[in-house]
């Protein structure tokens, strides 16, 4: 008896924390994504530079054959063949599913990127994924 409680006490903690499957880009009403063209340099790279990426991910192709310092860079991808910014698209993106799930920043580094920033980047792939924002680009590209 003792024991089937204790594993249905487990069932609950275990489905509570499983329950954050949303996608942050869904759900930008929440939070507080700048509105209007987003760019590389003002609102990507800070992101970046702030987690630490761009010292592992350098110019010249860092830590996995990615170069995450300019847009060309990540849209070029590393060792996995993947694209990092796949245009218009961020479920399609590498460098969106590895932060969306913490996998990225590498292991060990405590510091996850928060659902802002997420969704920043998120937005920013379905914008175009450029230095800055190209009109027509993206059919669909959330601009408001
Ligand atoms: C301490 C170093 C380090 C930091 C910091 C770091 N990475 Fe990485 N990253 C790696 C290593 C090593 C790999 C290769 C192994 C792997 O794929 O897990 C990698 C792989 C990747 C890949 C896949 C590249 C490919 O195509 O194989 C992406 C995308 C990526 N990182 C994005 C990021 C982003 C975005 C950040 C910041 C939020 C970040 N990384 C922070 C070390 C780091």
């Amino acid at each position: 008896m003792r024991l089937s409680r204790a594993v249905f006490i487990l069932m609950i903690v275990l489905g509570s924390a499983c329950t954050d499957i949303g996608d942050p880009a869904l759900m930008e009403a929440e939070l507080e994504v700048p509105s209007g063209p987003l760019s590389f340099e003002a609102h990507i790279k800070p992101i970046l530079l702030d987690a630490g990426c761009l010292g592992c991910h350098f110019a010249g192709g860092g830590s996995g054959g990615l170069d995450a310092s300019t847009p060309e860079g990540l849209k070029r991808g590393g060792a996995s063949g993947r694209a990092a910014v796949v245009e218009c698209d961020h479920r399609r993106s590498y460098m969106w599913e590895r932060v969306r799930w913490c996998e990225m920043p590498f292991p060990g580094f405590p510091n996850c990127l928060d659902d802002l920033d997420v969704a920043i980047i998120a937005r920013w792939i379905d914008q175009g994924g450029r230095e800055t924002y190209v009109e027509g680009l993206c059919p669909d590209a959330p601009l408001d």
